[in-house]
């Protein structure tokens, strides 16, 4: 049941204190009842503006404006059967115990559905993929490669765009062109998604896991130096949630150990480093277009890179490791890492709004702050000095103690509203795939534990993340 204290008003009370009330509330609607708590009307935002402009006086009791033709809902029925009662003009509906008096509501947002993320579609890709489809070239050659590789170097700046069909791929790509292999060991942040570690063990190599920094959640500089061994060949710095990992260090500890870097960009695309957008910082950058990154092309992914023969070496593994110039020749054992040109499409499409989707999630971003910054016990994401944190997912810490409710407490009242919310990544040493690998992580244990990413999609509204921000406030202050 809900408690919707914060919606009832005595009937006899002035219009002026029902406005009050409506300004507190969010569902922009009072249940009026007499002095026994029976239910008599209803009363929105629009009736009393209605009302007032109709010579309506704000001294005035409740009683005189309000709605007394409602519909309710009964107490004694399952709440879906009370939610069939809703439709896109009732969007509140008060529920009545037997002496017709308030004791629970259900509304829209009940039914409404708020995802963690959901893509932007709107621009050019359609047009583009039926492009694809009316001329044909669907598979992995044509104008859309060229172009979204192409537009994704222009993009930052410089250096060589090579598409693949997922991050993951991209990731195992550079490994392997780099040529990491059986015996090597690769530094990887102990948070991240798990591809960045498969892809290692897929090379032969062992990944070795290291805490993340408190403030920035991505690989700790000073647990890099202590993991690193003589078999120790590369080093997978991970920008986490949109935030740049602390570069310079991690290049100057890679120089002075001969060590190569692969960043991995799946979840910071457009994120930068002091003014440098991330991805050409170390040896070759990784990026994805799965469906919930910053663009997407469905699955899909990039290499990025300066280096003229690394990118050859990455172009010939991504085709089978076919020679170019002998049809069928095999030089390596590679593979098929490609992307389609209906994939691109998509790609370029989205690639021509990023500007927008990042503005559009700054905007959201600074809407969640300035809701939840004065909560004690929630603590917002830290961005470095240095850092052009894109946010992929705002990932929010719950402190229990303070708070009074722990994460997955808060996130089944956030579902019960329909907003989804996911807890952040598990730290991999604890994870089934990689168990037992020594090591004290106390800030990825800490992060992971209390971590809890809200919606932060390219079409989530201003509006909507200050409604997932009050509910928020609400759950908690409840
Ligand atoms: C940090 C990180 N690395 C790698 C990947 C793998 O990318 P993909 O899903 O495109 O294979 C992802 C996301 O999915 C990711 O978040």
């Amino acid at each position: 049941m809900r408690d919707i204290t914060g919606n009832l008003i005595i009937s006899g009370s002035t219009v002026k204190a029902a406005m009050q009330q409506l300004n507190e509330g969010i569902d922009g609607i009072l249940l009026c009842t007499d002095e026994d708590g029976v239910m008599q009307g209803l009363l929105t935002d629009g009736d009393v503006r209605r009302a007032l402009l109709q010579g309506a006086d704000l001294s005035d009791p409740v009683k005189s404006i309000m709605n007394r033709a409602f519909i309710s809902g009964n107490v004694e029925n399952s709440r879906e059967e009370n939610l069939k009662i809703l439709d896109s003009v009732i969007r509140h509906v008060p529920i009545l115990d037997s002496a017709g008096k308030p004791v629970d509501m259900v509304s829209w947002s009940e039914l409404w559905r708020l995802p963690i993320t959901t893509p932007s579609l709107a621009g050019n890709e359609l047009k583009y993929v039926a492009d694809c489809i009316e001329t044909v070239w669907i598979s992995s050659q044509g104008g859309y490669i060229e172009g979204f590789q192409n537009a994704f170097s222009a993009y930052h700046g410089s250096g060589m765009a090579l598409c693949t069909s997922s991050g993951t791929t991209a990731l195992h790509l550079a490994l392997v062109a780099l040529g990491i292999g059986p015996g090597d060991e690769v530094v990887v942040p102990d948070i991240t998604f798990g591809a960045s570690a498969n892809v290692v063990v897929h090379t032969g190599a062992r990944p070795v896991f290291v805490d993340v920094h408190p403030e920035t959640l991505t690989m700790d500089v000073q647990c890099l130096k202590g993991a690193i061994t003589e078999n120790t060949k590369a080093v997978m710095p991970v920008h986490l949630y949109g935030h740049p990992c602390d570069m310079d260090p991690i290049i100057e500890i890679a120089q002075n150990y001969d060590l190569r870097v692969v960043e991995d960009c799946a979840e910071a695309l457009g994120a930068e480093y002091k003014g440098q957008k991330v991805g050409l910082l170390g040896d070759v950058g990784c990026f994805s277009f799965f469906a919930n990154k910053v663009i997407t092309t469905g699955e899909g992914g990039m290499v990025l890179t300066k280096d003229h023969d690394l990118f050859d070496r990455l172009s010939l593994y991504r085709d089978h490791g076919m020679s170019k110039d002998r049809k069928y020749w095999h030089l390596v054992p590679g593979f098929n890492y490609r992307m389609t040109n209906l994939q691109a499409a998509v790609g370029l499409a989205q690639l021509e709004r990023i500007d927008h989707f990042l503005q559009q999630r700054d905007r959201v971003v600074d809407t969640y702050y300035n809701r939840l910054k004065d909560i004690a016990g929630i603590k917002t994401p830290l961005t470095a000095s240095w850092a052009r944190n894109i946010h992929w997912l705002y990932s929010i810490i719950v402190i229990p103690e303070i708070l009074g409710i722990d994460r997955e407490e808060l996130a089944l009242e956030l579902h019960k509203h329909g907003i989804e919310t996911r807890p952040v990544f598990p730290p991999l040493h604890a994870q089934p795939a990689y168990r037992g690998q020594d090591g004290s992580f106390p800030t990825s244990e800490y992060f992971a534990a209390h971590g809890l990413s809200l919606p932060t999609g390219n079409t989530l509204s201003v509006q909507e993340a200050d409604h997932v921000g009050e509910m928020i406030r609400r759950v908690v202050q409840a």
